[in-house]
């Protein structure tokens, strides 16, 4: 098969696409022809070589976390899925001909390749965010980042439960905001007063994507700062917020079938841009700019 691959650390150029080894199902994994995988900002900050803690790339690194396609192999232990079955799902190296996925979902049939292969990471974490933050019916939640993969599966996620958004982007992605049900602000310098002119008020909960606001604004938006969960701010700790990464927090298969079912309601609406595998640099291009709208997917 043929996979993204690099040998060295670097931008978007060390980027190859060409043969690799074939992945198997382990236990309790299933495998995958996969028909679309995305972008997500975690593939060039791992091809950058700023999480490997300082040491070279050693052998061929593999990259992408969610995929959706038709499974081709299945592991031991794996009930409620067969060879043939289409699905969406979280994994690693998934940008290639053939992935594993850990988590997953039945791709509904109604919703096209490229937006089930976005949804694996954005809309787990998106779930996560809101279950961790509590968010009930009639609450208000402010989302700091809410145009990108993350921000806009939350904020329809949010809307799903019944709560009311406030989300901040740039203003050129305003109306994109007011149409995946969210009252639209400007990020930046003076964000909390917008926020709560936006809400009426404080708001019951607040979830940081971006990680760009400095976290004392953001807590003092929340009734306790606890009620402050961020997946971009590592030192938001200190000033009470709870940091999330997605291991024991994480319920990936509950998620999943949660995302595919709202999909399949057209109640989550993911604004994709394809490429193709060969072109996967233009792509990390684009995500490293850190202003995509929705989510970059790559196709066969
Ligand atoms: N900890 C975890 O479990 C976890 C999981 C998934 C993702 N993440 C991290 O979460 C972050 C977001 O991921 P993503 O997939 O949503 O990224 P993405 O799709 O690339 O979205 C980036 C978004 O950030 C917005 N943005 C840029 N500057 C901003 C600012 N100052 N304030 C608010 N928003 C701003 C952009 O809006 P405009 O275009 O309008 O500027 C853009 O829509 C990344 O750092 C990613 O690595 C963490």
């Amino acid at each position: 098969m043929r996979a993204l691959q690099f040998t060295t650390y670097g931008g978007p150029e060390v980027l190859t696409w060409a043969d690799a080894p074939d992945p198997h199902a382990g236990p309790g994994q299933i495998r995958i022809a996969v028909r679309a995988a995305s972008v997500n900002p975690i593939d060039w900050k791992v091809l950058s070589g700023a999480m490997s803690g300082g040491q070279p790339q050693a052998g061929t690194g593999y990259l992408g976390y969610d995929a959706a396609g038709v499974v081709d192999e299945v592991g031991e232990g794996v009930e409620g899925v067969s060879v043939g079955d289409d699905v969406l799902g979280r994994g690693s190296a998934t940008q290639a001909e053939l992935a594993v996925l850990d988590a997953w979902a039945a791709k509904p049939s109604s919703v096209n390749w490229a937006v089930a292969g976005s949804v694996g990471v954005a809309g787990e974490t998106a779930e996560r965010g809101l279950r961790l933050l509590g968010v009930e019916p009639g609450d208000t939640v402010f989302i700091d980042g809410g145009a990108g993969g993350v921000g806009a599966a939350t904020i329809q996620l949010a809307v799903a439960r019944g709560a009311k958004v406030v989300a901040s982007s740039s203003q050129a992605n305003h109306d994109y905001l007011r149409e995946i049900g969210a009252i639209p602000v400007l990020y930046g310098e003076g964000v909390g007063d917008r926020v709560l002119a936006a809400a009426g008020g404080p708001v019951d909960a607040v979830f940081d994507v971006a990680g760009k606001t400095p976290v004392e604004d953001l807590v003092a938006l929340a009734p306790e700062p606890s009620q402050v969960v961020t997946i971009a701010n590592f030192n938001a700790a200190e000033a009470g917020a709870r940091v999330t990464g997605g291991a024991d927090d994480s319920r990936p298969m509950e998620a999943l079938a949660l995302v595919a079912d709202l999909l399949a309601q057209n109640k989550l609406v993911i604004t994709v841009q394809t490429f193709p595998f060969e072109r996967a640099a233009e792509a990390y291009r684009i995500s490293k700019d850190g202003h995509v709208r929705g989510k970059l997917v790559l196709v066969p």
